[in-house]
């Protein structure tokens, strides 16, 4: 499903990324761990599509990373929980997910029942009619989460997904 080869980052002189070969299965929850400055977040980002690889190959079900035309084909296929949540303060979390639904072209009865299905999975459904702004880092964190499955990916990419989150979710 992911397969990268010496997938390497430069910056400059720096060596972000380092020659990284993995191998994800469809299926498969995939731990990726390592010190702060690793370079787990520049993978995230490169395999997203959100940054050029310096060299080394990338695929994501047959699609070729680095491809202008396959990034699209990516894009569309991934979700992803970033390592800062971004979200639109002054929309409230209904509107956020129902604003990115809209990017993705999802159609208005696969955002409205999304949006309720994980809304109430992340417990959040109450809420739904307040700004995000107003929402607790935890409960941006979830909307985040909410944000990332909107669209039904294949394969969801969660950066440091617990960060701020309760013990329990
Ligand atoms: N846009 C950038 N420009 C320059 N250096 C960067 C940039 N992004 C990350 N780095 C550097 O790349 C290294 C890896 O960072 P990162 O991938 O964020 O690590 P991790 O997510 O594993 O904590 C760090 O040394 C960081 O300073
Ligand atoms: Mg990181």
């Amino acid at each position: 499903m992911i397969e990268t080869v010496n997938l390497t980052k430069k910056f400059g002189d720096l060596t972000a990324v380092d020659g990284v070969t993995l191998r994800v299965e469809e299926g498969e929850v995939f731990g990726f761990l390592g010190p702060n400055g690793a370079g787990k977040t520049t993978t995230v980002r490169m395999l997203c599509c959100l940054i050029s690889k310096t060299s080394g190959t990338a695929k994501i079900p047959g699609y070729e990373v680095g491809n202008d035309e396959d990034s699209l084909k990516i894009r569309k296929i991934i979700g992803l929980v970033p390592d800062s949540v971004g979200l639109y303060d002054d929309l409230t979390a209904y509107d956020n997910l129902d604003f990115y639904g809209k990017l993705y072209r999802c159609t208005e009865t696969q955002r409205r029942e999304n949006i309720q299905r994980f809304l109430k999975m992340l417990g959040l459904w109450e809420k739904k009619d307040v700004a995000a702004g107003a929402f607790s880092k935890g409960m941006k964190q979830k909307l985040a989460i909410a944000r990332a499955l909107i669209h039904e990916p294949e394969v969801l990419f969660l950066d440091e997904p617990t960060v701020n989150l309760d013990p329990e979710s």
